[in-house]
């Protein structure tokens, strides 16, 4: 879910709600099963909500229609349902008396607490688990009379994961937050603070921000924020400068975020290459605060991650091992977790999340340093929850990827774990610092051959709106390739809602190849001819081996391949690189082919249906 708040001292006007409308359109890719804003004004205290089922657009119609007083502090919430239909009841915010109440997360005892609250004479409007923190918020204020000392209180009884926002009709200056195990971040404005569940919910007003802590509560005035743990004691939150700009979170000219992001690409891994050499040409990771004695030692790596960014762990593993000779895992950051991973103090996991809040990769986290082992965050989010509970984190610069599906981002990883494995092996001497130059050097070409990739699309385009009606597509690939067939497949399932299936080309022989039959789309991502143990040839094979059988092959092959041809209905060609950083050229026409294809089905890329972009719950 999507998360705003804001108090300013412009007393009382129509900029808070525009604010929090503003900041709910940037965090819309959070959730959009529904929407709704609390506001209060002052002085004399009033309290007034708007909220709506579907897409922020309802909501914004809905105050076209029925206008919201002038305020002096307002919430709003975009939703990805958990518990209840997303109807216009179960939007947030919840109400009782003179408080709203906004929730991210689930409330996991709510049954006892609604059990309690109803012996207790509350009467319960919606199926929201939220509402039980609304009504046992008005409790403890009517006991305290003050919100944060409420907040606290509440805070103590529920179990689960939250963040909370409120506002109360007589405190028209103050919202007070509280997070576990869930996002929020203050904004630091001159005579005005917000809060968001991510730093895009207030850039376009100020990148002077705050990130919170775990089990603290935040209480915003005009004048800035005071942060207390979970019993009311001062605590510590760090500052930081955000360092987006509020134009990197706006289409610019492309039909959708998604398309802009795919765009984005090229800039997206020069960004994360940036600073990472010194001048000697050595290769330094100054945010990275393992003791180097510790990675030296380590003699296992185990990568945690979900959807795109388990895919860009997968790619990791044939850069890494091959460099480092150090033993790598991939695993589900969801399946890690809940079988008894053999983890240890020479293990270092590597938990890779573009959002930096993903429930399943943040439990992970914490069962693997319960382990002893040393975790490496591979994020791109400044202020979020894995980086900060990890031992070390290495940015990607990927800038803000609003589309739900990721794109931009999984190059930014994918380059993230190059630099990580190329780092290593300088550590631990398993290459030559010539041999390190050489990699990184290729490396620094590729956003111009990824350039090169996105200024051909036009023939993926093309091939994407001839197959409009098509109802499933395979996807082939080997050794790095294999990865990239997943990914492509995951593309074009989530934006395009079409049955796609990735696989091992070398599998396809052990069963995957009784669903050829007469026209079945299959792309085929062929390896380069040149290396010298070359899958090429075993690739071809496989190409002829579905053609015969009547699939439609759509092959993606490197510039000058002529081998390909004969077999190849479309060749999608793509510039010469190292085999190991093909992924970052290779993937791109199948990110391009699911985003075409899923425009001309007419449905909405950046927000496909059922999904979220960061899954705050387990
Ligand atoms: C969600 C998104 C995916 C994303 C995955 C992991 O399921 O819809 O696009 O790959 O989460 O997200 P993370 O923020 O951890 O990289």
């Amino acid at each position: 879910c999507g998360i705003v708040g804001y108090v300013g001292a412009q007393q009382p006007s129509s900029r808070p709600l525009d604010v929090v409308m503003e900041g709910l359109r940037r965090l819309e890719y959070r959730g959009y099963d529904s929407a709704g804003v609390a506001v209060v004004t002052g002085p004399g205290g009033e309290l007034a909500t708007a909220k709506k089922a579907g897409k922020l657009v309802n909501l914004v119609d809905e105050l076209a229609a029925h206008p919201l007083p002038a305020a002096t502090a307002a919430i709003g919430h975009t939703r990805w349902a958990t518990h209840g239909a997303p109807n216009d009841v179960n939007a947030h915010p919840h109400v009782a008396g003179p408080i709203a109440v906004i929730h991210n997360g689930i409330v996991e005892n709510f049954a006892v607490l609604k059990a309690e609250l109803t012996a207790a004479g509350a009467t319960f409007l919606s199926e929201t688990d939220t509402e039980v923190a609304a009504h046992l918020l008005a409790r403890e204020y009517a006991d305290c009379h003050d919100l944060s000392t409420a907040m606290c209180a509440v805070a103590r009884r529920l179990r689960g994961t939250f963040t909370l926002l409120a506002v109360h009709a007589d405190v028209p200056d103050v919202v007070v937050g509280a997070r576990h195990d869930s996002p929020l971040v203050v904004g630091i404005g001159v005579g005005e603070t917000f809060l968001g569940s991510d730093v895009a919910a207030f850039i376009a007003h100020t990148r002077e921000a705050l990130e919170l802590g775990q089990d603290q509560v935040v209480t915003i005035t005009p004048d800035g924020a005071t942060v207390t743990d979970f019993d009311g004691e001062p605590a510590a939150a760090r500052r930081f400068t955000v360092d987006w700009d509020a134009a990197a979170a706006e289409k610019g000219g492309f039909a959708s975020f998604m398309d802009k992001e795919i765009h984005d690409q090229p800039q997206a891994v020069t960004d994360t290459l940036l600073g990472r050499t010194d001048i000697a040409g050595h290769l330094v990771l100054d945010d990275l605060r393992i003791d180097e004695s510790v990675l030296r030692s380590v003699d296992k790596i185990v990568v945690i991650a979900c959807g795109t960014a388990a895919y860009a762990g997968h790619v990791a593993k044939y850069a890494i091992e091959h460099w480092c000779r150090i033993p790598v895992e991939v695993e589900l950051a969801h399946e890690f977790r809940y079988r008894d991973p053999v983890v240890n103090e020479r293990t270092l996991v590597v938990a890779i999340s573009q959002s930096g809040e993903t429930m399943d990769t943040l439990m992970a986290v914490r069962h693997a340093r319960e382990q002893g082992a040393k975790v490496l965050a591979i994020c791109n989010t400044h202020g979020s929850t894995i980086p900060r509970e990890s031992d070390a984190v290495l940015y990607t610069h990927a800038g803000p990827e609003i589309a739900v599906a990721s794109t931009k981002a999984f190059l930014a990883q994918i380059t993230a774990t190059y630099v990580l494995g190329l780092y290593l092996a300088q550590l631990r001497g398993n290459l030559f610092p010539d041999e390190i130059t050489e990699i990184f050097d290729q490396l620094r070409a590729m956003p111009d051959k990824i350039q090169i990739v996105l200024d051909r699309s036009d023939e993926v385009r093309k091939t994407a709106q001839d197959m409009v009606d098509t109802t499933s597509v395979l996807f082939l690939g080997r050794h790095v390739g294999f990865p990239v067939a997943l990914e492509g497949a995951l593309k074009l399932k989530e934006l395009a809602y079409i049955h796609a299936e990735g696989f091992a080309a070398g599998e396809l022989k052990h069963g995957p190849i009784a669903l050829i039959e007469e026209g079945q789309a299959a792309f085929v991502i062929v390896p380069s001819p040149r290396g010298r143990h070359s899958l090429h040839s075993k690739v071809i094979s496989n190409i002829q081996e579905i053609r015969a059988r009547g699939a439609r092959t759509l092959v993606i092959a490197e510039d000058g391949d002529d081998a390909v041809a004969p077999f190849a209905d479309v060749v999608f060609s793509v510039p010469r690189c190292p085999t190991l950083l093909a992924p970052l050229l290779t993937v791109v026409p199948l990110q391009i082919f699911a985003c075409e294809l899923a425009t001309v089905r007419g449905l909405d890329v950046d927000q496909p249906r059922n999904l979220a972009k960061s899954v705050t719950v387990e």
